[in-house]
């Protein structure tokens, strides 16, 4: 299971820990689905900031590492909060996005669907962007934001995955978001040995059978090629 630190390598800032994005926005403020109904133009102004570093973003070794271990048959797939969608860019076929994906935008009254980088190129001259379709104000990524709820078939896949794993890798998450978080300790539960992979401590580091503090760009690596040499 995956997290914002996992992409953090690639020039995407992460929510928590050092540099993260709610020290400078408050996330209820910005990323709740009842302040986006009351003024989208909240949500677009701080995707207008944080978007092109975001599109721009290419996968870095840690998520190429993951797919090579998928490749090589030692990883089932990847959860992951992360909707930036760099592990499918890297080659990860099996990918469950709990917090669904930031590269599609959908109109709320029409349904209609628009890449993010379309909606993105026209932050500048509209704000909030508006439906090409209908004129909607209403275009939101399809993200779960605070107060939305999580995609349910990929919450049950995850939770499927993690009874069924014999080695739970999480790398780069702060452990603090639930369900998320959740998806750990159902394999923990179900007699999997845990590793984890972070730059700083998580609360879930008292069951793990390993902790590393590190970053994933260079961690994940050193493990791919020690257990393709396995
Ligand atoms: N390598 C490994 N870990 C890193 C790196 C790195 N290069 N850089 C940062 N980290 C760690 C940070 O120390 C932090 O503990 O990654 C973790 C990222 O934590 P968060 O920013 O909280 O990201 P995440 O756990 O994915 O947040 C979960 O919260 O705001 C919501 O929906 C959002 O999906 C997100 C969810
Ligand atoms: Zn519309």
């Amino acid at each position: 299971m995956t997290g914002a630190g996992v992409s953090a390598e690639s020039g995407i800032p992460t929510f928590r820990g050092e540099g993260g994005l709610w020290s400078s926005y408050d996330p209820v403020k910005v990323a709740s689905i009842d302040n986006f109904l009351e003024d989208p133009a909240a949500y677009w102004r701080v995707s207008r900031e944080r978007g092109p570093a975001v599109l721009a973003a290419r996968p870095n070794p840690g998520h190429l590492a993951l797919a090579a271990l998928e490749t090589a048959g030692h990883l089932v797939g990847v959860v992951t909060q992360n909707t930036d969608g760099l592990h499918q860019d890297a080659g990860s076929r099996r990918v469950i996005e709990l917090h669904g994906s930031g590269r599609v935008v959908q109109c709320l009254d029409c349904g209609t669907r628009e890449k993010r980088a379309e909606v993105q190129a026209r932050l500048g001259e509209e704000m909030p962007p508006r439906c090409r379709a209908c004129g909607g104000v209403f275009l939101k990524p399809t993200v779960v934001l605070f107060g939305e709820a999580m995609p349910m078939a990929a919450v049950e896949e995850a939770f499927a995955l993690a009874k069924a794993a014999d080695v739970m890798l999480v790398v780069g998450s702060s452990l603090v978001v639930y369900p998320a978080a959740h998806v750990p300790l159902k394999a923990v539960e179900a007699g999997a040995a845990l590793i984890v992979v972070n730059a700083e401590p998580t609360p879930l580091d008292h069951l793990a059978t390993v902790v590393i503090h590190g970053r994933s760009g260079e961690v994940l690596p050193e493990l791919a090629e020690m257990l393709s040499a396995a």
